[in-house]
């Protein structure tokens, strides 16, 4: 795969989608981001310190039924570098990672859909090394430093990753990092909040959880957990 590195770029994964015309797969790396770009339009604060990647990845028949396998992938992928740095980490499904009850990553994955198959995605991922985190986001995020006590070089964390993120079958690795499974939490709903226990994640990326005692399944819904 054609590898790109940027001292610095707006955003990983505008510049990989920029070259989506070019037809071959690219992992694009930047040591900071001017304009991360998070979930849901927000920002992504992305200082110096931290991992910033995207990769461009084509697919040949690949239906779009199937996109959660490559939620799965990066989550399994972090947890797995995370894990070989000696941490514990915690999926919040879909595809956030945690780290004692921190957000320690973000990703953003963007496919590109031709019909009902997904022609290529770029997945994006930030994880916090050392980087210092805006004061706003202290008491929510934390970073590999702050949890390990341990300074990481930042290109050791990002071929870990890299590594883990090519590995063949890495999704069926998610399963084994999902959290909060058996605990009571609290999903939000639409604009309502609900108490429910965490069943399991299937392979749609639906989320099946006991709601006053009845299982039912969830599909777009974005959980708010009591995580401390
Ligand atoms: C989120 O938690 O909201 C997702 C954040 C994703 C951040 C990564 S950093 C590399 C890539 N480039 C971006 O602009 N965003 C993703």
């Amino acid at each position: 795969m054609k590898r790109i590195f940027l001292e610095e770029t707006e955003s990983t994964n505008e510049y990989a989608k920029a070259r989506r015309g070019l037809g071959e797969d690219l992992l694009v790396v930047a040591r900071k981001q001017s304009g991360g770009r998070g979930t849901k339009g927000r920002s992504f604060s992305s200082r110096e310190g931290g991992v910033y990647l995207s990769k461009l990845t084509f697919y040949k028949d690949f239906p779009s039924a199937n996109a959660f396998l490559i939620m799965q992938s990066a989550a399994a992928a972090v947890c797995e570098t995370l894990v070989t740095l000696g941490l514990q980490p915690k999926i919040k499904w879909p595809n956030d990672v945690f780290v004692n009850g921190k957000k320690i990553c973000g990703v953003l994955i963007e496919n590109a859909l031709s019909g009902n198959t997904i022609a290529s995605s770029v997945v994006g991922v930030g994880l916090n090394v050392y980087n210092e985190l805006p004061e706003e986001l202290l008491e929510i995020a934390t970073t590999i430093f702050a949890e390990s006590g341990k300074r990481f070089a930042v290109e050791e964390v990002e071929s870990l990753l890299v590594k883990f993120l090519c590995e063949e079958n890495i999704a069926e690795k998610y399963a084994r990092h999902l959290g909060w499974l058996g605990e009571e939490v609290e999903l939000l709903v639409g604009e309502k909040r609900v108490k429910a226990v965490l069943l399991s994640v299937d392979e749609r990326g639906g989320l099946w959880a006991s709601v006053d005692g009845e299982k039912r399944r969830f599909a777009a819904a974005e959980i708010s957990l009591r995580v401390r």
